[in-house]
């Protein structure tokens, strides 16, 4: 069996090496699962540098989520999932990039055939990330106007897709004309290219409505500028940093406005979840995706062994869209 190792806290480029190691042990509770594949998410990068909620092992396993087929189950976990194609629920309770990996039961869920593995690979953090913020804080209802930065992310995608069916209309903010050009592909409302003006950039766009929500995962600046245009009580939902700076909220929007900002953390919903939620959420989110509407553009994929490349072309400025690691047994 082939596995990439995290040899020592950093950017997993220079940290990870491809380990063949045959011993896998499936404990009562857990299943055995043949990945297919498993995209480069963010998280991974944060991960092997040590700046996650969950810290690295070294030398140890690493890789968020991915998709894979149940090759084993343990005794005391549901015998149904043998043989069953099932999506990781990212919670680095176990690293996926590896030819077989051992899960605990309850980080699957079963997912039905025919639906393309690179885009299953990618159904879960993203998508239940933007299903979290849209669904929690705010009872948004066909018409709302919300804000969020990282505008042509992946994550940024998942809320437009889920806004969009739901009527509720965005205002996508990205930091270059051509990160523009993707959020309009995936379907924002409004685009705008942050700046000193985003502020009133934004006020002339809505017209005379107002923000219900800004979700930001770019920290820093810019979801203070988009807070500004907020309604009273409006919530700011912080999931990310790109800029590595917390977000930064205005004093006087923040009291006179009366605004709330909420952390968000996907894992703590895996853990905490009843099972029932988690099942019927990744249902939703899976059909989305096997209808085509919930997807992620391909940049590249790359079988394990090829496993520098594909860290090479994930910290490429020229990568457009999600590098994926794919397995023996992969059929895109
Ligand atoms: N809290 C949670 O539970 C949770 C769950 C899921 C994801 N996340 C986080 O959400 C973020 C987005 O994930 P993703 O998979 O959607 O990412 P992605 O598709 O790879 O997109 C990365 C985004 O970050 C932007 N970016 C990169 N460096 C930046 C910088 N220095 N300043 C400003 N923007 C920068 C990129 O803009 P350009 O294209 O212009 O470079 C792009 O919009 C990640 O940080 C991830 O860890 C958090």
């Amino acid at each position: 069996m082939s596995k990439l190792t995290l040899t020592g806290v950093g950017d997993a480029a220079q940290n990870v090496r491809l380990d063949q190691d045959g011993d896998l042990t499936v404990g009562a509770h857990d299943v055995l699962l043949q990945m297919e594949a498993a995209p480069i998410n963010p998280v991974d990068n944060l991960f092997a540098n040590g700046w996650y909620a969950v810290q690295p092992t070294i030398p140890g396993s690493i890789g968020s989520e991915g998709v894979g087929r149940v090759l084993t189950v343990g005794p005391a976990a549901d015998q149904s999932l043998t043989g069953r194609r099932v999506v990781i629920l990212g919670s680095y309770e176990q690293g996926v990039w590896a030819d077989r990996v051992v899960v605990p039961a309850r980080n699957v869920v079963a997912v039905p055939e025919g639906i393309d593995v690179l885009q299953l690979s990618m159904a879960v953090i993203n998508p239940v990330t933007a299903y979290l913020m849209l669904n929690r804080y705010v009872d948004l209802k066909p018409g709302d106007w919300i804000g969020q930065t990282l505008g042509n992310s992946a994550v940024a995608r998942a809320v437009t897709t889920l806004a969009r069916i739901a009527g509720v209309r965005t205002v996508s903010v990205v930091r270059s004309e051509k990160a523009a050009e993707q959020a309009r592909a995936a379907g924002a409302d409004v685009v705008l290219v942050d700046g000193d003006d985003l502020a009133e950039q934004t006020t002339k766009a809505l017209d005379g409505a107002r923000l219900r929500m800004v979700l930001d995962g770019a920290g820093g600046a810019t979801a203070g500028r988009l807070a500004t245009v907020l309604e009273t009580g409006g919530t700011v939902v912080s999931y990310s940093s790109a800029t590595g700076e917390p977000p930064t909220l205005p004093l006087g929007n923040l009291v006179f406005g009366e605004l709330a900002l909420r952390g968000l953390w996907v894992v703590s919903w895996f853990h905490n979840a009843p099972r029932a939620e988690i099942e019927a959420v990744i249902a939703e989110l899976v059909e989305l995706v096997a209808s085509g509407q919930l997807a992620v553009p391909v940049d590249s994929t790359f079988p394990l062994h090829r496993y520098a490349e594909a860290l090479a072309r994930d910290a490429s400025p020229e990568r457009a869209g999600k590098v994926l690691l794919t397995f023996d047994a992969t059929q895109a």
